[in-house]
Formats: C-alpha cells, sequence, structure tokens
C-alpha cells in the first residue's frame, strides 16, 4: 500500500462515523451497520480501494488536484475535490453533518442515485463504486477522464462478485482486470 494511503487512513477517525452503539467496533477488520439495512465498507476494502487509485494517480505523474466521484461511498481524507452520492438521503444526510463535524471541507454529498453519476462534476479522475452492479454502469465510464480508473464491485447480491479496476482509454473503450472477489450490499438503481 502506498505510505500515504496507509497514513491518511491512519488519520480517519472511524468511530465517529458509524453510529454510536458501533463506536466500539469501528477500527475492526470487518463491515459495520449503519442502519437502513446498509454497511460501512470493512476498513481493508477502502484502503484497497485507495490505494488503486492512489497508484493511478502517482503512474500519471506529479500530484495535482484532482476531482474523485463516490458514488455510495462515506467518508475519505483527501487533498481533492470528492464527490460523493447517497442514494438513502437519511444516510447522505447523516454522513454530510458526520463529514461537516470532522472538519472536511473538500467533500460534497449528493442525494441521488449513482448509476447516473454527477454529470454536472465530471469529468473524474477516478471515481470508487461502494455498492455491487450487475454490470458496470456506462455512466460512471462515460464521467472518468481518459486513463484514469473506477475501481467497481460487479455482480448479483447472492453470486460472488469481483472488484474490477477499469480504466477508460482515449477512444472510449475501457480495459478491465479482475482484483478480487468481494461481497458488497447492491448498487440498487434510483427510480
Ligand atoms: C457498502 S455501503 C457503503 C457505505 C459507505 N458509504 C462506505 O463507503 O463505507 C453501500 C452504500 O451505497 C448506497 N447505495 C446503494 N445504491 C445506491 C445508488 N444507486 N446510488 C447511490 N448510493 C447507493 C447504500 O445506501 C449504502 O449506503
Amino acid at each position: 500500500m502506498a505510505p500515504r494511503v496507509r497514513a491518511a487512513l491512519g488519520k480517519v477517525e472511524r468511530h465517529r462515523l458509524v453510529p454510536a452503539d458501533q463506536a466500539n467496533l469501528a477500527y475492526r477488520n470487518h463491515p459495520l451497520p449503519i442502519g437502513h439495512s446498509q454497511t460501512i465498507s470493512q476498513p481493508y476494502i477502502v484502503a484497497l480501494s485507495t490505494d488503486l487509485l492512489a497508484a493511478r494517480a502517482e503512474s500519471r505523474g506529479p500530484r495535482g488536484r484532482h476531482r474523485v466521484g463516490l458514488p455510495g461511498r462515506g467518508a475519505r481524507r483527501a487533498r481533492q475535490q470528492v464527490y460523493t452520492i447517497e442514494i438513502v438521503e437519511a444516510l447522505g444526510r447523516t454522513a454530510e453533518s458526520r463529514l461537516g463535524a470532522l472538519g472536511y471541507k473538500n467533500i460534497e454529498v449528493r442525494i441521488g442515485d449513482g448509476y447516473k453519476g454527477w454529470p454536472e462534476k465530471a469529468p473524474f479522475d477516478g471515481i470508487v463504486v461502494t455498492a455491487a452492479a450487475p454490470r458496470v454502469p456506462q455512466a460512471l465510464v462515460d464521467q472518468l477522464k481518459p486513463g484514469w480508473p473506477d475501481g467497481d464491485p460487479v455482480g448479483e447480491r447472492w453470486e460472488v462478485q469481483q472488484l474490477l479496476l477499469i480504466v477508460r482509454k482515449a477512444d472510449g473503450t475501457v480495459e478491465q482486470k479482475n482484483v478480487l472477489p468481494v461481497r458488497f450490499v447492491p448498487l440498487v438503481p434510483g427510480r
């Protein structure tokens, strides 16, 4: 793992990002319930997906300011501007207020459907999806800058899903590789 990813994750006050009755379990390496039948992802998966993005960013040259999209994603400490989309309004609002209380000023939360991404803020230098879609949402690929990555769990709810690393090429086609088998809650389509 990139040392700066390790350092950043080490500073995340995860006990303040989960419901109070889960705070004493916050640093265990497994998902935790956050209400509304949803979970916060386990620290290992958060670290892995952040590291996949960081590795790509580093291979692209000196650190700059990046725009990162996170459908279904909670909090990350980053120098970049981060846009996160949550479909369950209560979870999105709670995330927004917890992130504000923790002093994150570079994260914008939208209540909406992550399948659609956030076209007004695109293109993104990276996208991390934290719920599994049956296939890669094309709108998210279309909102990536060419050469930049999308970490996306793909598969049906009760099947083995794969965390995919997808890189959009300049001609619009994608390069795709399986990172590891995972089990995520489904990315539910908005109405
Ligand atoms: C595994 S949890 C991840 C929670 C937390 N954001 C994290 O990164 O640890 C998946 C989250 O995706 C949200 N979600 C599911 N479908 C979605 C959609 N279509 N658009 C946006 N968020 C969605 C769920 O409500 C849930 O909060």
